[in-house]
């Protein structure tokens, strides 16, 4: 057996993200609504008779080993479809890394998607999704993509009308956030400003991207350090006087989203944002999924 593809790999944004408890297996309870971004990594994937898993990833703060989490993916997909298989990875990053972007679940993703067409595997979409819970708990909503909403540790999923076609800046501050010390902090913070989930899937619902704008919050800024939180705060008050209709940082962080209903705005804010932020990205929600 033997066969290459190239297959994209989307990030995504959180428009709301709570902590609903810590759990016992050390996993946080998360209730989140997640959606896909047109921004995205492209992973080549090449399936040869023999074995071993080889990743060229090109950056020198993306690991070529089995660390990588789309090599996570590969290994998974193996042992799950019993196969042996030579694979090579060779993936062409564009997301940002260390984000709260999925970049590295989406690789994973697209990795599953992939092996899934070349080998003779052809497993549904949805037990894709349950290997990629293996490898990271972003991983399912990468593999099924879309609007969902995220419960469980962020793997058990369901379907949401689509988000409103609109434009979406995205910048990544030269700082990153380690995910595992955010989800430690909000243990202790005392009262943190949750996000309205309802009043996002009743927007949605209506249509009305003003209304998901308005509603838009992620627990993890109240579990942000003094100088970090600042931060944020600056980037989201730009992009809103820039012209968002609102602004929040997706995931575990460091990126900050904004969202806009027009071209234009969106287009100088993204200029205006790349001048101090280089990893700025003006972007859609992806919502042919
Ligand atoms: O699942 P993933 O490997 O992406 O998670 C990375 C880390 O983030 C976990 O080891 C855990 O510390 C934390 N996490 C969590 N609860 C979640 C997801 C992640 O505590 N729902």
């Amino acid at each position: 057996m033997s066969g290459d593809l190239t297959v994209s790999a989307f990030a995504k944004i959180n428009l709301t993200l709570d902590v609903l408890g810590l759990r016992g297996d050390g996993y946080h309870e998360i209730s989140s609504v997640m959606t896909t971004l047109q921004l995205h990594d492209s992973v080549r994937v090449s399936v040869r008779e023999g074995d071993g898993i080889f990743v060229a990833a090109g950056l020198r703060h993306v690991p070529s080993d089995m660390r990588n989490t789309a090599a996570k993916a590969a290994d998974a997909f193996l042992r799950r479809t019993n196969q042996r298989l030579r694979i090579e990875l060779s993936l062409r990053k564009r997301i940002p890394v260390g984000a709260g972007l999925a970049g590295g679940s989406a690789d994973a993703a697209a990795t599953l998607i992939a092996l899934n067409a070349l080998t003779r595997a052809k497993l549904p979409r949805d037990e894709l999704a349950d290997i990629g819970a293996e490898v990271g708990s972003d991983v399912p909503f990468c593999v099924l993509g879309g609007t969902r909403l995220a419960r469980g540790r962020g793997e058990v999923l369901s379907a949401l009308p689509s988000v409103p076609n609109c434009r979406v800046v995205v910048v990544k501050p030269a700082f990153s956030v380690s995910t595992p010390v955010l989800f430690q902090a909000i243990d202790s913070v005392e009262a943190p400003r949750r996000p309205d989930e309802n009043a996002v899937l009743d927007a949605l619902r209506c249509g009305d991207l003003r209304a998901v704008a308005d509603a838009l919050g992620n627990v993890f800024e109240d579990a942000l350090t003094e100088p970090t939180r600042h931060e944020i705060d600056a980037i989201k008050t730009r992009l809103t006087s820039l012209g968002a209709l609102a602004a929040s940082m997706t995931g575990t962080g460091s990126a900050v989203f904004a969202l806009f209903d027009d071209e234009l705005s969106s287009r100088r804010a993204a200029d205006t944002m790349r001048r101090r932020y280089r990893e700025t990205f003006l972007t859609r929600v992806r919502s042919d999924v």
